[in-house]
């Protein structure tokens, strides 16, 4: 049964601290109690018979987990498989694809910092082989425009074997093009890997149709999964490719995926084992899509409004259709003894956290940017108390 949202489903089903506003979910995400709960007794049934839960009940419990998963994400079962998050599920797929002298793996300028890590690490396993990035600068005139430079990106780069395209990004939050971003690299025989970080819970997605060779996604984000739990799906006709970077039991067979990402040495399957119950929570507790949605953009777009009208200051320049659906950039006014920079982003980020806000600071182009983000729990007081942590480090009255 669905609870009301806001402060209703935070007092009763999180465990948030009142000392803080919290509008940074994008981070880390959060764990509902009664999530929390079932990953309790999953602790404590393990203890119990530690033989019995490996030998026997875990796959039982992360079979049906996987089923879950699998329906939340439209896709096949056949294609997917959990890993502990989406940098490691990236990782695998990035270091398994061979790339000979001359080939490019493409990241652009905002791909999270990790992923853009990997694609180096995985260039570098391949002598010849180089990183390119598209440049994204802002303003952002249309979703069009932005499809076109791309393109125009991919054709003056020949040599692009496999393209990391962010369907929301981190920061700068942005709902990338992707299904025609995909289509371009896909026309181009390109290899699409999706960066789906951020979209089981923000973004409604049919895996077996997004066109896509490669996705990887974190259920422990915006689903209310505890954490170390994401999907990796990997287009059948890759199946042979793709091998996890840890080696472990399963090694030998021709069809590695999904196989070889279940035996991965002894560890912690419980957050896996919760899905089920994060993905009842997201549809009965939480009220489904189409409530979360409804409760999320209303509240993100409302304080993104307020925030800036508040500062005095603009919202990021990108097309609506390009917004994420549950983070915004609120552009920071001037703050006495503050540049823009990205050690003073980070530093800011820790000051307002001593002041009782949470919320993501970076620099973009030379400027301090907030991130706000917007999820079942918040209410209007949270931007509220960061509006007034804001203005008074500004000296606005
Ligand atoms: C766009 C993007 N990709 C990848 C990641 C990595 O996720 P994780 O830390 O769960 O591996 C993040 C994390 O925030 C992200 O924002």
């Amino acid at each position: 049964m669905a609870c009301e949202l806001g402060k209703a489903i935070r007092q009763k089903e999180f465990y948030h601290s009142e000392d803080y506003g919290f509008t940074n979910h994008g981070a880390w995400g959060t764990v509902p109690r009664r999530v929390l709960d079932v990953q309790k007794r999953y602790l404590e049934e393990v203890e119990q018979n530690v033989d019995h839960w490996f030998r026997r009940s875990s796959d039982k419990y992360v079979n049906a987990a996987k089923q879950a998963a699998a329906d939340f994400l439209g896709a096949n079962v056949a294609n997917i498989n959990f890993v502990e998050n989406a940098t490691r599920g990236l990782n695998s797929i990035l270091k398994s694809i061979p790339l000979s002298p001359g080939d490019a793996i493409l990241a652009t300028n905002f791909t999270y910092n990790a992923v853009a890590n990997a694609c180096r690490a995985a260039s570098a396993k391949s002598q010849g082989t180089e990183v390119v990035a598209f440049n994204i600068t802002f303003p952002i005139s249309s979703r069009e425009a932005f499809i076109k430079n791309y393109t125009d990106f991919l054709d003056a780069h020949k040599n692009i074997k496999v393209a990391v395209i962010d369907v929301i990004s981190s920061f700068p939050s942005m709902l990338l093009p992707w299904k025609e971003l995909t289509a371009a690299c896909r026309e181009r025989g390109i290899l699409a890997c999706l960066d789906g970080a951020h979209v089981p819970g923000q973004l409604r997605i049919a895996l077996e149709e997004c066109g896509a060779d490669f996705f990887v996604g974190n259920l422990h984000k915006w689903s209310f999964c505890p954490r170390g739990c994401a999907v990796i799906w990997v287009h059948q006709a890759h199946h042979h490719l793709v091998r996890p970077t840890v080696t472990s039991h399963i090694y030998d067979k021709k069809q590695p995926f999904p196989g070889d990402f279940d035996l991965q040495g002894t560890r912690d399957l419980t957050a896996y084992a919760c899905v089920p119950d994060a993905i009842k929570f997201y549809h009965d507790i939480a009220g489904g899509w189409d409530e979360v949605l409804a409760h999320n953009c209303s509240l993100v777009e409302r304080f993104t409004e307020d925030l800036v009208n508040a500062f005095g200051t603009s919202q990021l320049q990108i097309p609506v259709d390009m917004r994420s659906p549950f983070m915004r950039h609120v552009k920071l006014p001037e703050l006495p003894g503050w540049q823009g920079t990205q050690d003073d982003a980070i530093k800011l980020m820790n000051t307002l956290y001593e002041k009782g806000v949470l919320a993501a600071v970076e620099c973009i182009e030379d400027e301090l940017w907030l991130r706000i983000s917007a999820h079942v729990y918040n209410t209007p007081e949270d931007y509220e108390r960061l509006k007034s942590v804001v203005l008074e480090m500004a000296e606005i009255k």
